[in-house]
């Protein structure tokens, strides 16, 4: 599921120490999202693919009166309804809001404790009330038991920290009395522990620092992505996204809402930038959050993201090619290890120039010339053969015509041979017979077949 999380409010009533909002790194405030806002934003949160909506972030939903309303606009657009509570709220005046949000049709409402008598629970739940958690669990399953809102998923979930173990099952067995589910998370950050004095870039968790903090990490940013090997992601850039009540979208919903990783007016950027935005964020890419395999999809919306950005690759290429250009009459003498080819031929396939020329990377590799090439030509390749390319035949194509050039490991061989095709061409193919991964694939991706040092290409009168 992508979640967009939207906080439709600005403020909690609690001052949980492992949370930037009870910390009160992110200040209280009266603001709100107006709800014509939240449709626009509910709206294109569909349009862009999000198919579950999760009202809360940094604040505590319940204390917005008009919670129903926000919901049965999430409901209206058909998505997935998700809300995450403290539920420390006096019953008179909140049961009410509480009430009327799950008959408007939250799917899934989370209770968030840390204890089940009071003395633990307010260790980390400061200024919580275990009581009134209770008498609210209370009231909800006697609305589920009389089947006025048994559609909606509500669980008991116990942040888990070492000084609160012991509170487990007893909340496990409260849970089930009253028929909830129950889930554990491990809490992040530790209550008798400050957060705001987690400053380490090499702690391996996320830390809830001052902004301050995030600024000095900016001026001393890497890019090289540290923490994140090759082919791996995380979950949290390609599967959610974070909005303030004033319609911001954030770096993430790991990190507090600091106007350093405010990335800009959500529904003012379109969605592939907004991913391009962060990914490219300076603490995004220090991060040490744990990454995931990266799927297909992952890599179609970042090659996306980045084509809606540049243009379309092949139009591209197109322009490209269109501007190159034309060939010699004298023909081609390509050295592959200059870093700029010549202007008449553009080239695919290939590696960045070393200091004796370059290797080809994948399948196959493409020679497109300026201009057509001769009705008569010979062909000159030197080249060595990689690993188990060495002696394996090489298909070269020039339009309907294809011959076969086989090159050893380790030493250039110069092989030529000449081309007559039908019709006119202006490019060669190459096809690699054997493309081989390096020996470090998890840092070098390519796929080697053979290493160019040469080309020529001259007219046959
Ligand atoms: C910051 S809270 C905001 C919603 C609501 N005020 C609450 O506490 O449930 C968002 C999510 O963070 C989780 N959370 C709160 N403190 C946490 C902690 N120390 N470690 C891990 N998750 C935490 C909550 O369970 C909730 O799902
Ligand atoms: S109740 Fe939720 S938002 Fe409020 S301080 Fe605790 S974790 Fe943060
Ligand atoms: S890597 Fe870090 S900053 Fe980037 S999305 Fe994940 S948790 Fe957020």
């Amino acid at each position: 599921m992508s979640v967009c999380y939207i906080d439709i409010i600005d403020k909690c009533n609690l001052r949980c120490s492992a949370c930037p909002r009870g910390l009160r790194l992110l200040k209280n405030s009266t603001e709100s999202m107006s709800i014509d806002l939240f449709k626009k934003v509910v709206e294109k949160a569909k349009a862009e693919g999000y198919d579950e909506i999760g009202i809360y972030n940094w604040t505590e939903p319940f204390l917005s009166k008009a919670l129903p309303e926000y919901i049965s606009v999430v409901k209206e657009f058909g998505l997935f309804c998700d809300v995450t509570s403290n539920l420390s709220l006096k019953p008179q005046e909140h049961f009410d809001t509480i009430e009327q949000s799950l008959v408007a049709g939250i799917d899934h409402l989370a209770v968030s404790v840390s204890g089940y008598g009071q003395a633990v629970y307010e260790v980390n739940h400061v200024g919580g009330n275990i009581s009134w958690v209770k008498q609210n669990l209370e009231r909800i399953a006697q609305l589920r038991r009389d089947g006025n809102i048994s559609s909606a998923r509500i669980s008991l979930r116990f942040l888990k920290f070492d000084y609160n173990i012991e509170e487990e099952s007893v909340l496990k067995e409260y849970a089930n009395s009253l028929g909830l589910d129950f889930e554990v998370i491990d809490g992040m950050g530790h209550p008798n522990n400050p957060v705001t004095s987690y400053v380490s870039e090499e702690d391996s968790v996320i830390l809830y620092n001052s902004e301050e903090d995030f600024l000095n990490k900016l001026k001393n940013f890497t890019p090289s992505r540290i923490y994140e090997k090759n082919r791996e992601i995380c979950f949290l850039i390609m599967d959610t996204v974070s909005i303030d009540c004033k319609g911001d979208v954030y770096l993430c919903c790991a990190y507090p809402n600091y106007s350093s990783l405010r990335i800009g007016a959500y529904l003012e950027i379109p969605k592939d930038d907004i991913l391009l935005k962060r990914y490219t964020h300076p603490v995004c890419t220090s991060c040490p959050f744990p990454r995931r395999k990266a799927t297909e999809s992952d890599c179609k919306a970042l090659v996306g993201a980045l084509q809606s950005r540049l243009g379309n690759s092949n139009k591209l290429q197109d322009e490209y090619t269109q501007n190159i250009e034309p060939l010699p009459k004298s023909g081609a003498e390509v050295k592959f290890s200059k870093p700029k080819l010549p202007g008449y031929l553009s080239v695919s396939g290939l590696s960045i120039a070393e200091s004796w020329g370059r290797w080809s990377n994948g399948d196959k590799v493409i020679l497109k010339f300026g201009s057509k090439l001769p009705a008569k030509f010979s062909l000159t390749i030197s080249a060595m053969a990689y690993g188990p390319n060495a002696g394996e035949p090489v298909i070269v194509k020039a339009g309907n015509q294809t011959k076969e050039y086989k090159f050893g490991a380790d030493v250039t061989r110069s092989l030529t041979s000449d081309f007559f095709p039908s019709v006119p061409v202006d490019a060669i193919e190459i096809l690699i017979p054997k493309p081989t991964p390096t020996p470090s694939p998890s840092r070098d991706t390519r796929r080697l077949g053979l290493g160019f040092s040469s080309l020529s290409l001259r007219a046959i009168p």
